[in-house]
């Protein structure tokens, strides 16, 4: 009997090692809340990879580019230059601090922002550019550092959703900006539900942002035995990530090597198996460019137009496969416009939006159901009958 294949999913975060172990120690110690001996241990792997001056655990990514805004106080008129093409908390986190956003185009390689069009625009209300580096390569470093040579007052604030342990001439992604921003959702790398990570790369931000971190205390000067007592200084929330969901992280953070070993595994599997076909069916595979080791967090592809990204999408879902668009451009978006400083145009993000197709791309995908969606994506495309 022939049954109907199991549906290929997106995504599926994995048990990789001894995550339920070290969980379920948290809950025996007690200690269940932020700033324990797991956060201290993952904090260190971070610190060790990334060469951080410090590594705050947050409780996700948005949380903590909202804290490298607190840390920048933004004054009304103030600036920040946010990538069209991202995740809407690239640009949240700085319009809830008080700036308004100038929204930048991305160039068609990397898909990262275009640095041509960051310096056009580029005046004194800007505050802070925010790189991403799209599916874990990344964007033109060497351009938009050269952009912004002559404006050593702007703050680089790397969001680095997607690119822990990629790098760029040897040099991690997320050890170039002032900040970096980093996240542990279930849908990236290294998981822990929800959860995220501020790299602090500069000595003068320390202090100040352990007291914002921790509901504007000095608590962990008083932890480090540097006061007596704890109280309140500065402005602040609650940023910490739970040592239950630090014990976890710990536990995906050993797995690092095996991990990103699958990813990359499953990534050049799809790219030498669509390869051949890319001419004839019109498909972009992603770039890497020269100096850049990805992180392997995606696959993408950029098809011809919209009209068959959508009808492929369709096309997939009815064949049991799981693929998904990305980023509808802020720009244009409802709040985009209510956020932003003047309106910009950003052609690139327009298109790729519309013509990009993300294939299911997890640590555990089988090499055969990696095999059904590369021969159903070439089926689709083909127009045959599924
Ligand atoms: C580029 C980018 N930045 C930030 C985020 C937000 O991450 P988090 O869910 O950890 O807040 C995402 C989410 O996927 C993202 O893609």
């Amino acid at each position: 009997m022939t049954g109907v294949p199991e549906t290929i999913p997106f995504n599926r975060a994995a048990v990789e090692g001894a995550e339920l172990d070290y969980m379920r120690a948290t809950l025996e110690s007690g200690h269940t809340s932020s700033s324990g001996a797991f956060a201290a241990q993952a904090s260190a792997v971070l610190q060790a990879e990334t060469g951080a001056e410090e590594v705050l655990l947050t409780t996700s990514c948005t949380a903590a580019l909202e804290l490298t805004g607190m840390l920048l106080g933004f004054q009304p008129g103030d600036t920040v230059v946010v990538p069209s093409f991202t995740f809407t908390s690239s640009a949240l986190a700085f319009v809830r601090q008080g700036a308004r956003i100038v929204f930048c185009d991305i160039e068609p390689r990397t898909l990262g922002l275009d640095p041509a069009h960051l310096a056009s625009l580029l005046d004194d209300s800007v505050r802070a550019v925010v790189p991403v580096h799209y599916a874990g390569v990344a964007c033109d470093i060497d351009a938009i550092s050269a952009a912004l040579a002559d404006r050593p007052d702007v703050a680089i604030i790397e969001d680095n959703a997607h690119g822990l342990f990629g790098r760029w001439r040897d040099r991690p992604l997320g050890s170039w900006g002032r900040f970096a921003a980093l996240s542990f959702h279930e849908t990236k790398n290294i998981v822990c539900g929800e959860g995220g990570a501020l790299l602090l790369n500069e000595a003068r931000d320390v202090d100040r942002a352990r007291v914002l971190y921790d509901k504007g205390t000095d608590r962990r000067a008083f932890q480090l035995g540097q006061v007596d007592k704890y109280s309140w200084k500065d402005t602040g929330s609650s940023f910490g990530l739970s040592d239950t969901l630090a014990a976890y992280l710990c536990a995906q953070l050993e797995q690092r090597a095996q991990i990103q070993a699958k990813r990359q595994t499953l990534f050049d599997f799809y790219a030498d198996a669509l390869t051949p076909h890319a001419e004839r069916l019109g498909i972009r595979l992603p770039v890497v460019p020269a100096g850049a080791e990805s992180a392997h967090h995606m696959f993408y592809l950029l098809l011809r137009d919209q009209q068959t990204r959508d009808r492929v999408l369709q096309g997939m879902r009815a064949a049991g496969v799981q693929t998904t668009f990305h980023y509808v451009p802020l720009h244009s978006s409802e709040a985009g416009r209510r956020y932003a400083a003047r309106p910009t145009k950003c052609p690139v993000t327009d298109d790729v939006s519309g013509r990009l197709l993300r294939l299911p791309f997890f640590n555990n995908l089988t090499a055969d159901n990696a095999q059904r969606v590369v021969d159903t994506l070439v089926r689709v495309l083909e127009g045959q009958p599924q």
